[in-house]
């Protein structure tokens, strides 16, 4: 059983067997985060991109967990530099793990560090754990590159962001689920700032009267869902 909960914004929390992932973790800086109380001890960090609100508390937690961060080369040489334990990937390659694979996809997104380092493109992830397959789409527009990305292993699980703004808004988000066809989506990147408070409501009807065979499943900071 795959359990995942959304700590908040982008930050996802991936856990199966004792094996904790920990997707874009902007807990510190958000107050809206509710991260676990107890029981958080990510092995490995998936970082999008390097924007504030994505890359977070990444260089705290990883040192305080001894957690390796994967990402795109360009961001994980800047945290090596930095003294992260980094595991360096670009667009196409899947790394292995001992509970799967974690993929890295582009997302048509910036990647620009918080003290003005410019990395080139955003990344997004497919991680396969426990069996199931989970796609964390970061920051991204709209692209037809999503149609691909559930060929490989059908998606149990999207992460799209919906708020707008420095994101696909709710009806691309919407054509993107066509395009990926996941059994499971999660709007993501939506609320946390002025704009990009958008209703989420919107998007699950907006998915439903598609007719997609897709569920959608809103979570408030701190919700979790099971993938049995
Ligand atoms: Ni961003
Ligand atoms: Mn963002």
């Amino acid at each position: 059983m795959v359990r995942v909960t959304y700590i908040g914004h982008s930050c996802i929390l991936v856990a199966s067997n004792g094996t904790q992932v920990l997707i874009d973790p902007f807990i510190e800086g958000n107050p809206l985060a509710k991260p676990p109380t107890r029981g958080f001890h990510p092995k490995l960090i998936l970082v999008t991109h390097a924007h504030r609100d994505h890359l977070g508390d990444t260089i705290a937690i990883s040192k305080k967990s001894k957690a390796k961060v994967l990402t795109t080369v360009d961001l994980a040489s800047y945290l090596s530099a930095k003294g992260v334990d980094t595991i360096a990937a670009n667009f196409g390659g899947k790394v292995p793990f001992d509970f799967g694979w974690v993929k890295l996809w582009p997302a048509i997104h910036s990647s620009t560090t918080p003290d003005g380092v410019v990395l080139g493109m955003a990344a997004s992830f497919v991680v396969s754990i426990g069996g199931k397959s989970i796609y964390h789409a970061g920051d991204t527009s709209l692209t037809s590159d999503m149609e691909l990305i559930g060929e490989e292993k059908p998606i149990d699980l999207a992460c799209l962001p919906i708020g707008g703004t420095y994101t696909m808004g709710i009806d691309d988000a919407v054509k993107a689920v066509g395009m990926i066809k996941p059994r499971v989506v999660i709007p993501i990147h939506y609320g946390t700032f002025e704009n990009i408070k958008v209703d989420p409501e919107e998007f699950s009807s907006k998915v439903e009267k598609a007719g997609f065979r897709t569920k959608t499943v809103i979570l408030s900071p701190g919700e979790q869902l099971e993938l049995p």
